[in-house]
């Protein structure tokens, strides 16, 4: 992935042994802030958009756990779009980014670390606002 600002991919490690794998986060460890909130989105129906959306201040990664889907990211300049499909990846999305989860496949679920508590005030959720706060 060519490089955007606020925009990160982690590679976490897998501790496998003969049983299988496991991946440990934490916070300022391999999660790069205090851990405030987790929620995952799952059994999600077919076709369907999520997000839509980008916050001002709000840090977040996202972790595909099981199945696929993919994030497509926007700066306001320019739009990238990235597959989560393993539980070894981290994708952190920080402030002024808009997002969009799509291509949920069967059985995705998406588990999302943020570092603030749910604050519905803290979202942009017109994409029009959200170019006039970027080009600010
Ligand atoms: P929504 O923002 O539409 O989810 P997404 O951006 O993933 O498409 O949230 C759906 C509903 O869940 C909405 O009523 C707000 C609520 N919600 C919480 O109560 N707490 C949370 O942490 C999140 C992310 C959403």
């Amino acid at each position: 992935m060519t490089k955007m600002e606020n925009v990160k991919l982690f590679k976490f490690n897998i501790i496998g042994d003969s049983r299988g794998s496991l991946v440990s986060l934490e916070q300022f460890n391999n999660i790069p802030f205090e851990i405030r909130r987790i929620y995952y989105i799952f059994d999600t129906k077919r076709n369907v958009e999520r997000g839509n959306h980008a916050h001002k201040k709000l840090e977040q990664v996202l972790v595909c756990l099981s199945g696929s889907c993919s994030v497509i990211l926007d700066n306001g300049i320019e739009k990238k779009e990235v597959k989560l499909d393993y539980p070894d990846i981290g994708l952190y999305i920080g402030k002024n980014i808009w997002r969009s989860m799509v291509n949920f496949s069967q059985g995705c679920v998406l588990m999302v670390i943020a570092n603030e508590k749910y604050n519905p005030s803290e979202y942009i959720r017109d994409y029009d606002l959200f170019l006039k706060t970027v080009k600010k």
